[in-house]
């Protein structure tokens, strides 16, 4: 693991965009959790765009810790409009990553955002249903790309997966199978994922005291999604033996 220590060498800056066009897929939990992994892992200006049309879940959550006098470590903006492009444009220079949470429903907004984008992070539970819809929201992202100039990378990210623990280990089977069955059909999986956890669940739904701000006390599994995620932008470096 010599490139673990290796510094990091993002584009300026890295533009993450989360999306799935389908709303529950936890979009919202995992940009304020990967927004407070690059600022305080990494020490990054970061900024998340709240695109979403229908939900500002992230508005609004992002308001109540503010007023909770809770210090965030990003900063977020609502920009739900297909102008999303813009808004990513002319905040590029002020900020290390900008992470897109483009809400399920408008193809259009998601659309906009994916030209502008190093990386498509596409969540889905491991839901066979959802899973199913997989295709078509990477489907969107191929049109978008097409005459971007640049090379957006797709990775399916698995939510919401059940957990059973035996001696120790996760016995439950379906992570694997779903990763499985898109890596078959072609995806790039995600090696890391998240669990179906209170813990999470608690982030977007509480008020701050009872569980609003938990992103900032705990990354939980979100510290090695991050971290798989900035792992091919690490210098490498000789370390001498
Ligand atoms: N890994 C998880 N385990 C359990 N509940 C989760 C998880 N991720 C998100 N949730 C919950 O699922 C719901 C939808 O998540 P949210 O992040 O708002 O999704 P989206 O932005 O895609 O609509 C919320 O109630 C959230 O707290
Ligand atoms: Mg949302």
């Amino acid at each position: 693991m010599t490139n673990s220590v290796a510094p990091l060498d993002l584009p300026e800056p890295l533009v993450v965009t989360l999306g799935n066009l389908k709303g529950g897929v936890g979009k919202t939990t995992s940009a304020f959790f990967l927004a407070s992994y690059f600022a305080s892992e990494h020490g990054l200006r970061v900024l998340v765009i709240d695109a979403d049309p229908l939900s500002q879940t992230g508005y609004s959550w992002y308001r109540r810790l503010i007023k909770g006098e809770i210090e965030v470590p990003f900063e977020l903006v609502a920009f739900p409009s297909r102008h999303v492009n813009d808004c990513i444009a002319d905040k590029a220079a002020d900020f290390d990553v900008i992470i897109v949470d483009a809400g399920g429903e408008s193809a259009e907004i998601f659309k906009a955002a994916i030209p502008e984008s190093n990386e498509l992070v596409l969540l889905t539970s491991v839901s066979p249903s959802e899973v199913k819809r997989v295709p078509s929201t990477f489907r969107a992202a191929e049109e978008a790309v097409v005459g971007a100039g640049r090379e957006v990378r797709v990775r399916v990210l698995l939510t919401k997966v059940p957990v059973i623990v035996k001696n120790g280990r996760n016995i439950s089977t379906e992570y694997r199978t779903q990763r499985e069955h898109l890596e078959s059909a072609g995806y790039e999986v995600f090696e890391s994922y998240l669990s179906a956890w209170k813990w999470y669940r608690e982030a977007a739904d509480g008020e701050v005291g009872e569980g609003a701000e938990n992103p900032f006390e705990d990354l939980a599994e979100y510290r090695r999604v991050g971290d798989e995620l900035v792992s091919s932008y690490r210098a490498l470096v000789e370390v001498p033996a």
